[in-house]
């Protein structure tokens, strides 16, 4: 951890990043020969960003080629233990998520439109709030652990559900003081390093940290496959590392600082494609 500290203090006192092209920009993700997903899409006129990218463009050849085909893609292991468990019954009411939602292709779209503010809450739904709310509402189930193997499993069945559709959260109304709080912490300094997640994905993306491909940090893979813990990845689990990474102390997961910034971070998303699940490095 010393070698990264003194490596980003040289880093940003040059005030450079080693700057390299975006990988491969010519690489075209077609996931099992035939679903054609835009890696690249222009962005909003709003948007921080000049155009998007998905992290999948910022990967290795051996990565990306990973998450072209359903069968090399390790995130379908979780996605087939999901299934098993969407029919299994589970906790008080002796129901099944599969008693009540009989295919899970209804929940198709879903995963384009999370975090979602809920009216009658005032709170921001995700999917995981979602999910348990089933298990501990109408199921009498315990609920899932965020960022654990079930939890992150049958997010990625119903995240696969929108796969090929672009994001597209909204952050008025109701979602708007989430939206500016989410804003706030993107762009707030933390940690002994002193970063701010746009210090490496808005300033940096394309650039390498170490030996690491800077992406703009966008999440609609998620939940990743990643070949450094060989599991699935939740979003806020993948925030709560990079904010260990400049010596910051995370939020928790599941709280509303880190619910706000990912309705935040999805937003600086809204119309790439989600990829779920993906393969990340
Ligand atoms: C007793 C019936 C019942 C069971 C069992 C159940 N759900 Fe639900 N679920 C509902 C109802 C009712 C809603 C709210 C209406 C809707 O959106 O379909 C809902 C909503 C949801 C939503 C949000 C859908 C949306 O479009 O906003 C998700 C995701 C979900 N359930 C997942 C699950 C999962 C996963 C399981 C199993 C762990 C499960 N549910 C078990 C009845 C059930
Ligand atoms: C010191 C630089 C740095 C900072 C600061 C940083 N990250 Fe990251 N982040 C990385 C690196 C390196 C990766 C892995 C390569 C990549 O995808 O960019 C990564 C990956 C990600 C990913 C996964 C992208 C994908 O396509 O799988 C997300 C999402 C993300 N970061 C969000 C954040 C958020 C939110 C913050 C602020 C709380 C943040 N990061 C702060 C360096 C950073």
């Amino acid at each position: 951890m010393k070698k990264f500290t003194k490596t980003l203090t040289c880093v940003i006192a040059a005030s450079a990043f080693a700057t390299v092209a975006v990988a491969d920009e010519d690489a075209k993700l077609i996931i099992n020969d035939e679903l054609k997903i835009e890696t690249n899409v222009a962005a909003s006129a709003d948007s921080p960003l000049d155009e998007l990218f998905s992290g999948w463009v910022f990967r290795s050849n051996e990565t990306q080629l990973m998450q072209m085909d359903d069968f090399d893609n390790p995130s379908f292991i979780f996605v087939e233990q999901a299934e098993e468990q969407f029919a299994k019954v589970d906790g008080t009411e002796g129901k099944a998520c599969a008693t009540c939602h009989e295919d899970v292709a209804s929940f198709k779209g879903l995963r384009t439109v999370l975090p979602r503010h809920n009216a009658s809450t005032g709170k921001l739904d995700t999917m995981a709030t979602l999910i348990n709310d089933c298990r501990t509402d109408r199921m009498g189930a315990e609920p899932w652990k965020f960022s654990k193997g079930k939890m992150t499993s049958m997010k990625a069945l119903i995240s696969l559900q929108s796969r090929g559709m672009p994001m597209n959260v909204a952050v008025d109304g109701g979602a708007a003081e989430a939206f500016e709080k989410g804003k706030e912490l993107y762009y707030t300094r933390v940690g002994q390093l002193d970063m701010s997640c746009a210090n490496c994905h808005e300033d940096n993306y394309g650039n390498m940290i170490r030996a690491d491909h800077l992406s703009q940090g966008q999440t609609n893979g998620f939940p990743t496959y990643r070949l450094k813990n060989a599991k699935l990845n939740s979003i806020q689990g993948r925030f709560k590392g990079c904010m260990k990474n400049i010596r910051a102390t995370p939020y928790k997961e599941g709280s509303d600082e880190f619910t706000a910034l990912e309705l935040y971070v999805a937003s600086r998303g809204n119309g790439l494609i989600v990829e779920s699940p993906s393969v990340r490095n």
